[in-house]
């Protein structure tokens, strides 16, 4: 299994501290048969500039890469970023934020109101060649209110991605619309935005089992064949959508 979404770089974000604590979380991921891994940690052009961000994630995983035990785990290993959402994005050459080697670029969005621009800005990365994969797209509350926004969104050409951990619910009021995403297959990854043991800890073994039982094996052989092709540089293979209908106060 391939994770697509975690905070597991050392020093550089509210995730992994140090290299003990990637190495704690990098263990648990190999744990539960993830050997590939795309390290996103956030990134936002409202705090630091792209070539500082690029050099510190570059040191980081150096540190990380120097460590004899990581070499062991045999992980193969990207890097990305989780990139906060901005109307400026397009103003910048995204390529080093990509996921390496491919043209997916995690984005992160506002969990408070819509963000201005939002489809214009996405319209605008596409048409640049850029593939805009929505982080933890369950915990926005204006796709929760009418799902329809983003099954626009994946209609363009973006892709959603929900986490492991509201898929088993635990701990997160948002795990009733991840599921009804990933049923709908308006979303079609799930990753760990793992940040440490005590705080969102890998959870793809039970979350997959969970897809499992409720949705079927298909379902669960569909979302990791999606990561192996995004990991890969590969287009997702979305199928036609239904739209979403609201039917007695409920979206089916
Ligand atoms: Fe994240």
């Amino acid at each position: 299994m391939i994770d697509l979404h975690c905070h597991i770089l050392p020093g550089i974000d509210d995730g992994a501290k140090n290299v003990e604590d990637s190495l704690t979380l990098l263990r648990e991921e190999k744990r539960q048969h993830i050997s590939s891994i795309v390290f996103t940690p956030h990134f936002n052009f409202e705090r630091i500039s792209l070539d500082e961000f690029v050099q510190a994630r570059k040191r980081s995983f150096e540190l990380l890469g120097s460590s004899p035990e990581f070499q062991q785990l045999e992980i193969s290993a990207k890097l990305g970023a989780e990139v906060y959402f901005s109307v400026k994005l397009n103003e910048y050459d995204l390529d080093p934020l990509c996921f390496e080697g491919t043209k997916y670029i995690l984005i992160e969005l506002s969990t408070g109101t819509r963000p201005y621009g939002l489809t214009h800005t996405m319209t605008d990365l596409l048409n640049r060649g850029y593939i805009p994969i929505l982080a933890h797209v369950e915990r926005y509350p204006y796709f929760a209110d009418n799902p329809v926004e983003l099954y626009n969104l994946v209609m363009k050409g973006c892709i959603a991605q929900v986490n492991a951990g509201a898929i088993i619910g635990k701990n997160e009021p948002s795990g009733g619309m991840a599921m009804k995403y990933l049923k709908w297959e308006i979303a079609q990854l799930i990753s760990s935005d793992a940040h440490s043991m005590q705080k969102r800890p890998p959870r793809f073994a039970e979350a997959v089992s969970v897809i499992r039982k409720k949705l079927g094996d298909d379902y669960a052989e569909w979302v990791n064949k999606n990561s192996g092709d995004v990991f890969k540089g590969r287009y997702v293979d979305v199928p036609v959508l239904k739209k979403p209908k609201k039917i007695l106060g409920k979206w089916i």
